[in-house]
């Protein structure tokens, strides 16, 4: 390994969590050869050296972008798609009636087929969330994929991965030989730039978090800081959706999986013990 590339991987970990595996070097030389060529850098070491001296946002932007793995596809392992559906969907309209308002978190949607999956299936449930508010933010790290999420317009191969037929004639409409989502589910994401590194407090209290494939390139103790940070960004009945191969043993003592459904994980009930209010004793 040169000293580049452990300089490289350090500043991907400490930066937005990555940690690229060490005998794969090669991976990332050939994911930053056109970084290089853009910025007229002529190797990696020269581009670390950039890099590092912080004097170049749109280098680490395209850094970043270069270096993240956005592979989705709609409803991807439908089964977390359908235990949200049928399982959180109904929990959470009878958990919220009093105020009809459900917060909804993809935390790391890449080009935005999770959150359109999800706002298919609230659009195909409209009758029974009439008058309710329910909010959608979808956010990831990379700059360039965020910007192809918004957009929402997606390739013959893209549409036909996971999204059955009529979901695809009701929700999208041709363009060329592409497909561009309808702006009635468009316009209800709403989608942000955000490193899941970063500071939760100003995004409020999540009924729903979707954080999917996305865990997988993290070391342990980052898994386990963006799972606290998620813990304290949700509410008390709230519910974590992950990736099928994905869990939370081992990793959080917040979240738990669901007895009966794998995929969804709920917030660990506090021990009786903890809810005793804690009495002052004067003198
Ligand atoms: C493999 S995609 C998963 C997309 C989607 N959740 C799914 O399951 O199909 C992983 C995404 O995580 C994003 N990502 C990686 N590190 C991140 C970080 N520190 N903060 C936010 N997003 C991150 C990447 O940019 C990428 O789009």
């Amino acid at each position: 390994m040169t000293l580049a590339f452990d300089a490289l991987r350090n500043y991907l970990s400490r930066t937005c969590g990555l940690a690229l595996d060490a005998e794969k070097s090669y991976l990332a030389e050939s994911r930053l050869q056109p970084v290089m060529q853009d910025a007229g850098l002529p190797d990696l070491n020269a581009l670390v050296m950039h890099l590092l001296s912080g004097t170049d946002p749109n280098l680490a932007r395209d850094v970043v972008d270069a270096m993240t793995t956005n592979e989705t596809f709609f409803f991807r392992d439908r089964t977390p798609f359908d235990n949200f559906r049928k399982i959180v969907l109904p929990q959470l309209l009878e958990a919220r009636r009093g105020v009809r308002r459900i917060r909804i978190w993809s935390a790391a949607c890449s080009s935005g087929q999770e959150p359109y999956s999800i706002a298919m299936i609230l659009d195909e449930e409209a009758e029974r969330l009439a008058g309710w508010q329910i909010e959608i933010l979808a956010t990831d790290l990379s700059h360039s994929i965020i910007a192809t999420a918004r957009e929402g317009l997606y390739t013959q191969f893209e549409v036909q991965r996971g999204l059955p037929i009529t979901q695809l004639l009701r929700y999208f409409q041709q363009e060329g030989d592409r497909w561009r989502i309808g702006e009635h589910l468009r316009s209800r994401i709403r989608f942000e730039k955000f490193n899941l590194l970063a500071d939760y407090s100003d995004l409020g209290c999540f009924d729903v978090i979707f954080c999917r494939n996305v865990l997988i390139y993290f070391d342990v103790p980052t898994k386990q800081k963006v799972l606290d940070k998620m813990a304290k960004a949700i509410a008390p009945d709230g519910y974590l959706i992950m990736g099928a191969a994905e869990t939370v043993v081992g990793l959080s003592d917040t979240f738990a999986p669901h007895d009966d459904h794998r995929s969804i994980n709920v917030v660990r009930a506090t021990p009786a013990f903890a809810r005793v209010p804690l009495r002052l004793v004067a003198g």
